[in-house]
């Protein structure tokens, strides 16, 4: 069963006008990070979205979380459309979808202690009373590996990356969500310790039954941690697979690089590069139809019009007309 199912979500930005622009009569620019995204979570899974920088990873994050508004699209959450909430329908959806952030230091209120952060949410949703607040916060912190009596009256300057990471997870993970996005958790933290982390999350995600949609810009990581992998370009998913398959059969050109790039423990082995030809484009007026095609070396004149997501196999779906030909 899904619990979150996101139909045609788009996002799109206008840049304005100069008053030059206006008296020549130029079109408005416009920014368009996300395009006609359709995928769902299914119950207790771990979705990855990998993709470059700028390709529309947190914006589809920061739509689904309803921290902005799409431009056109539905969010559907439980069965229920929830793209347009009233002030207390938003309420109940934010005990049910939480974030984790990126930057542990910035996400963390530095004069609060660790107690105190992961009480806040609860608090502001009025979930419990005070008791109860006090009997699930160290639970919380024990579950996710930091000592109640140790940590709970520390103020974020006195962590590490890696446990001030911990805390946001349990500030994530306090009111019970059934969906957690994970934008980029341990891109900030120190090489030795993100396995940790990750490793947590996913034992966590199992424990608790939540689902995950999980983002990273390094697929390795994702192979590691998700059920399924989707991966976007320039604000469109080109192809959507569980991590095995995504790995061991990539079928869109554009994954097929992404593949080729991870690094391979073993150094006498020597995987073939597969060529992306010119430079990342910015989602600033993107051209109509496949936006890789630009960059792509099995483009062809039907590229202008956009790939529909087919089915090439049970649970992988790719957007590409050479592919699916
Ligand atoms: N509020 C906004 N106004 C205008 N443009 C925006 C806005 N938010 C995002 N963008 C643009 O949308 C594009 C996608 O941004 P987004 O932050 O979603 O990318 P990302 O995949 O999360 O990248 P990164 O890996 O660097 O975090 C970028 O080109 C960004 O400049
Ligand atoms: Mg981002």
């Amino acid at each position: 069963m899904a619990i979150l199912s996101v139909e045609h979500l788009t996002k799109h930005f206008s840049l304005g006008r100069s008053l030059g622009a206006v008296l020549r009569r130029q079109p408005p620019s416009w920014i368009k990070p996300l395009e006609d995204m359709s995928f769902s979570i299914d119950e207790g899974e771990i979705l990855g979205i990998v993709g470059e920088s700028g390709c529309g990873k947190s914006t589809a994050c920061n739509l689904i979380a309803k921290l902005d508004d799409p431009t056109s699209g539905n969010i559907v959450f439980d069965g229920e459309n929830v793209t347009h909430l009233s002030k207390t329908a938003l309420a109940r959806y934010r005990a049910q979808v939480q974030l984790i952030f990126q930057d542990p230091f910035d996400s963390l209120n530095p004069r609060l202690k660790v107690f105190d952060i992961v009480a806040e949410a609860p608090r502001a949703l009025k979930l419990w009373d005070e008791a109860e607040i006090a009997r699930r916060v160290p639970e919380m912190l024990a579950l996710v590996g930091l000592r109640p009596e140790r940590y709970a009256q520390r103020y974020p300057h006195q962590l590490s990356g890696g446990e001030r990471q911990r805390v946001g997870i349990a500030s994530a993970l306090i009111p019970e969500p059934r969906l957690v996005i994970a934008d980029e958790p341990v891109s900030m933290l120190d090489v030795s310790i993100r396995a940790d982390v990750m490793d947590l999350l996913r034992d966590l995600s199992a424990r608790l039954k939540f689902s995950c949609l999980y983002v990273s810009h390094d697929l390795s990581i994702l192979t590691h941690l998700c059920d399924r992998v989707m991966v976007m370009y320039l604000g469109q998913l080109v192809e959507v697979a569980s991590a095995h398959d995504l790995v061991n059969s990539p079928r869109h050109p554009y994954t097929r690089a992404l593949v080729a790039a991870v690094p391979v423990p073993d150094p006498t082995y020597r995987r073939q590069p597969v060529e992306i030809m010119g430079e990342l484009a910015k989602p600033i007026n993107p051209p109509s139809g496949c936006r890789f095609a630009p960059r792509c070396h099995l483009a062809m004149a039907q590229c202008s019009e956009t790939p529909e997501m087919t089915w090439v196999a049970e649970r992988h779906t790719v957007a590409c007309h050479a592919v699916v030909a």
